[in-house]
This record gives C-alpha cells, structure tokens and sequence, in this order.
C-alpha cells in the first residue's frame, strides 16, 4: 500500500495544526531557537510554582537538565488547575469488566488523590522522593495512587500485573520501595482474578525495604493479611482529610521509574522527570490526539506500561481531558466490547496496538459495522509496526474511511511521542510514522552521523535532548549511558540512539524497521531475550539456550528458544520438558515471556570465540536461506541440523 490518505478536513474543527504549512513553521522555529521555542510553550502549559532560570542545561551531557530552578507539581497540573474551570467535567470513566461504571469528575478526582495523598503520608509515613511501588489492575485507585504519589513528590514505580512474584521482587528490590500499592485482584472474562497473593510471595524473602502493603479491595476474594504490614485502603481513605497541600517540585526531581528490557542483563529501572515529562504529555495529547474539550478519549492499554502512563493518566488529565479507563478484554464477553463502548460513551479518539487491531480483526471482522462509530475522529496505534492488513481493517472498517490514523512512534525511555502524523495535516502513508514531531529532532543516521542514503536503514536517533526524555537508569547512570549514547555520534557528540532501525524515503517520511538488538516486540511489549534466557537457565537440565522472535499472526512476534539439553534422557517427552520450561518462564518473569514453541537441539551456532550467531537462527526460524557466512562457526555443520530440526 503506498497509497497517501489525507486526512478529512471536515473531521477537524479548528484543529491544532490544521496544515503542513503549520506544521514546518513551527519546525522552523525550533530550529531557529530551539530552547527559546521550547521556553514558549513551557511558559504556557505548566503552571509553575516558581519559574526557572534556565531552559536547557548540557554541562554534564548526556545528563541533561530541562528548565532547571523552576518548582511545581504534576498532581497540581493535571487535576487542582483545573478545578477553576472544569470542576464538573468527567475526568475518568471507568468501565469495569462485567459492565459496572463510574464517572468520576475533577472535582472527585481532586478529592481521592488528596486523601490518598494523606494517606500516604499519615499512615505509611511516606516522604518526597520515597518510592511507591504499584501493582494494580486497571481501576481508577491506580490512577489515582499515581497521582497521589506525585502530589507528596514520592516516586512511583508500576510494575504491569502480568508479572510474577519474582520479577516484582526484582522491581521493589532495585528501587527500595517503602510501600507496595496493590488490590485483592479485579476481574477478567468474568472472573475474579488475584495479585494481593503474588505481592505476598514476592514479600516473602528478600524485600526488607517494603514496611507496608495498602490493598484496595475491588473483587472481594479472600486474601492472607499481615498484621502491622497490611492496610486495607478502603477502610483508611474514611478517615483522611480531601486538603491536601501539593509538594512543590524542582523540574528535575523524579516523577516516577518504569521498568523495561534492554537487550543485556536485567530489567533498567528508567527514570523520568517531573516538568519535562509533564510538558511533553501534554504537548502531545493536544497535537496528535486533537483533544478537545468535549472530546471522550480511549487509550486501552495498561497503566503498567509506558503507553498507561502517558496516555491514560498522566497526558489527558494534563490536558484537561475525559479519559476512559477499562478493567477488561476487548474480545469479551465478545469481539465487539470495544465498539459497543466506543458507540455508548461517543469516543472521538481510540488508541490501542497492531497486535489488538489484528485479534479484532481475525476474531470480529464485521462486529464494527453494527455499532454507531460515528463519534470516532483519531485512531491511534503504538507499540510495534503495524501491517497494511491490520492498518486497512482499522481504517475502513472502524474509520468508516474518514478517521485519521496516527502511528505513533515512541519508546518507554522518550516519555511521548516521536514520531506521528499530526491528524488533521499530514498525508498518511499507512504502517509508516511519517515525520518527527516538532521539536523533536528525530534523524536516521550512520554510526558516524552520516545521513543515510534514501531507502537505506540506518540508525534511529534523537540528536538533540527533548525535554520528556529518560533522565538516567536508576541506580545506574553507568548503563544510561552505555545503553543509550554509546552507539551513534554526530558532529563528535554522543546522540540518543533509540534501538531502532529506520529508512527515510524520497519525500522524507520515515519508516520504522524495528529493533536492531536482541529485544523481541511480543504484543507491543518489550522483551529482553537476555531474561527469558536467564529463566531457561534455571532449569537444572539445559546447558544452553538462545531465544530469538518468531512472526506471529496476532502478537507481532512470539518467542522461540533453541535449548541445548545437559542430557537428552528425558527427551522422549519433549512437551512434558517445554511445559515445565514455560512453568519457570512464568514464575521467573510472567505469562507474558512464555515461549510459543521451542526446538531442542545438539548445539547452538558459536563463533570460534564463543559467540552465538542468534542472526542464523533469526534466519532458520522464519524459514529464511540462510545468506550468513557460516565459515567462522566453530561447527558450520550445526546450521543444517538445527535446520532440519525445525523444519521437522
Ligand atoms: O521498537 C519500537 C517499538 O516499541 C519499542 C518501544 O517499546 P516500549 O518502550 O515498550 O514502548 C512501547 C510503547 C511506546 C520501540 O523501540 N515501537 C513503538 N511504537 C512503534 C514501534 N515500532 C514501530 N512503529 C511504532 N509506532
């Protein structure tokens, strides 16, 4: 398809960009001043307690500063400004899983947060720059135990409730959490599901740091409760005050950590900032969703990732937004749950991921047609390339062919969006993110810095620091800067290097071609092939394993691992070893790192020095040829056999 979409005008009431033209002025303004430029809107979007003194401060690169000097308070930014004007407005719908609602306005907003906010303080003993680990499902407590934390200046660290025990005792360990944040569990398909039991392994052993568990109890299952460690939130909040003074807030001060996969060794605890964070959420949500203020917005992912945090809680509410938070599936109790809640609540903008896109698609190809989606003006998507099937589908039949769809490219680390149409300007060409957004000096280059030839893939990089970008690793300024500027240079200064490969056509759009390292994109999700090789491990049978991604039809990519067996005793029963196998993966990691299929081999393909050659397995798995040179392995005879085993 390469095909131009333009967008429908007569969508787009006076929108935010309403032309190209718009557009690259504004890209020339940033480059003409590009800190005076950011300045401009810093001065108009965030309410500043005090102001700063200065925009940018690159003296100890690549630990940038954004305006620097000025205090104020996220909480205060995205909820108590706008009680003035706005008091009465929906801020949150919640639509549970079996159909229960609640709409909860500014003003209730301001109150929860504010007494949860107390809570915090009064009962756990919670102090600026503390850290609060949350472990919730998607219910509006989650929304806002996170602004709570930002109102007292405690940083929140959420860990998605996919995850096992272990790995959130890796989480609350890396981060020293004083206080674990969780439910009893929620709902699912209909069914009470739990989390307050995996909080109790992971407390088990090793997490010293955490003095307190507050639970909020939302399916009523019985749960275990540790006297003096575990508070029911429910019973608490009646006693706490709805005043709550806001924490004043350097800019730089932490908003919250996040934690995600590279491509070595353990989950990196991303660290991001109060104002530059704030300001680009906001930004955005304004430019690329087009929100306006009778706009209802839907962004289904899960507050435990990047997209959550953003784009459900901390983007819209910024900008003053109705957002909508749901508890459930999209596939149930059918395929058309999301368009009968589109046509219920008249949302005007829907962001979701390639990979629900493609389950919708394959599980309710007509389920759009019988609902009213007329209401619709943006869909987005994000998280992995999306496939011209899947963009088609989206566009006509959800769009009804009059909706803009905005690819958004961004990343855990970059805060927001990079790269994204603007919808009512840009001509669309669909599965490419089109242009950087502006202010964001977004370049595909060599290592070098050198352009790439049109067409070519190079490096995705960012080569000027932006405001809403990773701050450091926690605890690890070391890896920052290895993971993030040690790769591409320009003009002899280390640039942001995303992991990402991309190609810039003839007519300058740019094409994401996806990661250049060993992290597979599984469901939009990030996954560090170093930590399911790690949970393999354990298994006191393998020797030796390489995970790599597999094309899959709804998840992008799956995962597949080559185990070299200590002894092939027990191979008769290769699918009693895969299940125990995938039991360690959940147990390690969670659901979400489990192996969609696996080949037991003799060996794996290594250089003369040991290293394996995941690219010929990355070959063997999609049933490429195999063009690698396979002279420098250390057995080329390896490669057919792994072959012929796959092949099977
Ligand atoms: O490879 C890119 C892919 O997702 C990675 C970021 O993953 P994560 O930090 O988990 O954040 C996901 C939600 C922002 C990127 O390095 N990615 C994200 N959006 C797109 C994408 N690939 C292609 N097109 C996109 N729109």
């Amino acid at each position: 398809m390469s095909e131009i979409f333009n967008p429908k005008k007569e969508m787009f009431n006076n929108p935010q960009f309403g032309s190209m033209e718009e557009y690259k002025a504004l890209v020339a303004d940033f480059d003409n001043d590009y800190e005076g430029t950011w300045a401009k809107f810093a001065d108009e979007k965030i309410d500043w307690f005090t102001p700063y003194n200065k925009i940018l401060d690159e003296s100890n690169a690549p630990f940038y500063k954004w305006f620097s000097g000025g205090t104020m308070n996220v909480a205060h930014q995205c909820v108590d400004r706008h009680l003035d004007t706005k008091k009465n407005k929906a801020a949150i719908i919640f639509e549970g899983d079996n159909g229960d609602k609640e709409i909860i306005t500014y003003r209730e907003l301001a109150y929860r947060v504010n007494q949860t906010a107390n809570m915090f303080k009064n009962k756990f003993d919670i102090k600026k720059g503390d850290r609060v680990v949350i472990y919730m499902p998607m219910i509006p407590e989650a929304a806002v135990t996170m602004l709570a934390c930002a109102k007292i200046g405690a940083i929140h660290s959420i860990v998605f409730g996919g995850f096992s025990a272990e790995a959130l005792k890796d989480r609350i360990i890396d981060a020293s959490a004083k206080l674990v944040v969780t439910a009893d569990g929620a709902f699912r398909k209909g069914k009470p599901y739990m989390l307050k039991p995996v909080v109790d392994t992971a407390l088990e052993t090793g997490c010293e740091c955490v003095k307190n568990v507050c639970i909020v109890e939302r399916n009523g299952e019985d749960i275990n409760w540790v006297s003096g460690r575990d508070y029911s939130y429910n019973e608490l909040i009646k006693s706490e005050s709805s005043v709550c003074e806001a924490e004043p807030m350097e800019s730089e001060d932490p908003l919250f950590l996040l934690y995600t996969s590279g491509s070595t060794g353990k989950p990196k605890g991303v660290q991001h900032s109060s104002a530059g964070y704030i300001l680009w959420a906001q930004m955005t949500m304004e430019w690329v969703f087009d929100i306006k203020d009778n706009d209802t917005y839907w962004c289904t992912a899960d507050v435990g990732w990047i997209t959550g945090h953003t784009y459900i809680v901390y983007g819209p509410l910024a900008a003053g937004a109705t957002t909508v938070m749901f508890e459930g599936v999209p596939t149930f109790p059918d395929a058309g749950r999301c368009w009968k809640m589109v046509e219920e609540y008249q949302i005007n903008q829907f962001y979701t991921a390639p990979t629900a896109i493609r389950l919708l698609h394959k599980m309710g190809e007509n389920e759009p047609a019988k609902y009213d989606l007329s209401s619709l003006r943006i869909l987005g998507t994000v998280g992995e390339p999306i496939d011209p099937p899947a963009w088609k589908w989206y566009y006509e039949a959800v769009g009804n062919s009059n909706c803009s769809i905005v690819d958004t490219y961004w990343q855990t680390e970059t805060g927001g969006h990079m790269i994204s149409p603007l919808p009512a300007c840009t001509p669309i060409k669909p599965a490419c993110a089109t242009f950087a957004l502006p202010g964001i000096i977004a370049e595909v280059i060599e290592e070098n810095g050198t352009p790439t030839t049109t067409g070519e893939k190079g490096f995705m990089c960012i080569t000027k620091p932006w405001p809403s970008m990773i701050r450091t690793i926690w605890n690890d300024d070391e890896r920052f800067v290895k993971s993030y500027f040690g790769d591409c240079k320009k003009d002899g200064k280390a640039v942001y290097f995303t992991g990402d490969g991309a190609m810039v056509s003839e007519d300058d759009y740019i094409t994401i071609t996806g990661r250049t390292d060993d992290v597979i994109n599984v469901s939009g999700h990030r996954m560090g092939t170093a930590e399911v090789e790690a949970a393999i491990k354990k298994h006191d049978n393998v020797a030796s394993v390489a995970v790599v991604g597999k094309p899959h039809e709804i998840k992008g990519e799956g995962i597949f691992a080559y185990i070299v067996l200590k002894s092939d005793e027990g191979i008769a029963d290769e699918l009693e070893e895969m299940k125990t196998i995938n039991q360690l993966i959940k147990a390690e990691i969670g659901a979400i790192a489990l192996c969609d299929a696996m080949a037991f081999v003799p060996d794996l393909p290594k250089t003369r020095s040991g290293k394996i050659m995941r690219r010929i397995l990355r070959s063997i798995v999609k049933g490429e040829e195999i063009i690698q040179d396979t002279s420098t392995l250390e057995d080329p005879s390896i490669v057919g056999i792994i072959e012929s085993i796959v092949k099977g």
